[in-house]
């Protein structure tokens, strides 16, 4: 058995969902698939994607990304409703929220879904932001600040610490195997920037094309991190920039494989964006 990764496969691409519906059913019978998120708003589309990976993969994986809480036509009154709908629907399709530990091979592993959010600069010293020149401070160009809505939150309880607050059950507990984590959002700011040292780098834009857009502030959130490093992952796969990559840092394999929208590269520093990446068992380093 293999595990894969494969996040923001942003469906609403008629592409993208090709790229899904036509994988190989008898390729990935014995093998699990990781979706970290970002598949679609559409609650409708989303179920017939999840339906069709429960048949092509043995186990499917998922926790969402923001724009699966985006809200369409007052289809939910709020994120959290839409968030409940999601993983109600998720367990009667069979797909995964919640740690599962996968025995199909000689040395079982557990799949840990962390849920996440994006701690924003304004909301606590948990956000991974990095002060830019020129940014705009309200971000006015991100699509979430009017797409999700989290009116029904407590007084004082911001998206990040109610989804994160979601995994404390899951943090808590001892874990006797190794863990394979994931999230959609990002767990630290090592992880944002480029290396330009890598052997597989490769620079994605000679001009910045959005100069005002600060992706650090709606990045992710340390406390992620903490949530991560209690559980002792050893690999962590997250998606959210579309950048793909694969990096050890501090003991831990932090891996990206987003296919993203059809107008960026198709291919990438984790190979082929159209297909889903091997993550586990661990390539033997070169
Ligand atoms: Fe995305």
């Amino acid at each position: 058995m293999s595990i894969y990764l494969w996040s923001d496969i942003h469906i609403d691409f008629g592409e993208n969902l090709d790229a899904i519906e036509s994988l190989d059913a008898h390729r990935y019978q014995q093998d699990a698939v990781i979706i970290a998120g970002d598949v679609t708003h559409d609650v409708k589309l989303l179920k017939r994607c999840f339906i069709s990976l429960t048949r092509t993969f043995k186990h499917v994986f998922f926790t969402p990304g923001n724009h699966d809480l985006w809200l369409y036509k007052k289809d939910f009154p709020c994120s959290v409703t839409k968030l409940n709908h999601l993983l109600h629907m998720c367990h009667e399709i069979g797909v995964h929220t919640s740690p599962k530990l996968l025995t199909d091979e000689a040395e079982p592993v557990w799949i840990v879904p962390l849920h996440s959010w994006y701690c924003k600069p304004e909301w606590g010293t948990e956000s991974l932001y990095v002060p830019k020149q020129d940014e705009d401070p309200e971000l006015k160009m991100w699509a979430d600040n009017i797409r999700v809505n989290w009116d029904t939150l407590t007084d004082g309880v911001t998206p990040d610490k109610y989804m994160l607050g979601l995994n404390q059950q899951h943090v808590v507990r001892e874990y006797q195997q190794k863990v394979i984590s994931f999230s959609h959002f990002l767990p630290n700011r090592d992880i944002i920037f480029p290396d330009n040292r890598a052997k597989n780098y490769i620079p994605r834009y000679v001009q910045d094309p959005f100069p005002q857009f600060n992706f650090t502030r709606v990045a992710g959130s340390s406390e992620l991190q903490t949530q991560i490093s209690i559980i002792k992952s050893v690999v962590h796969a997250y998606g959210h920039q579309h950048r793909n990559k694969s990096v050890t840092l501090n003991g831990i394999q932090y891996v990206s494989h987003c296919m993203g929208y059809p107008t960026e590269e198709p291919f990438g520093p984790t190979g082929d964006k159209r297909v889903p990446l091997r993550i586990w068992p661990l390539s033997p380093s070169p």
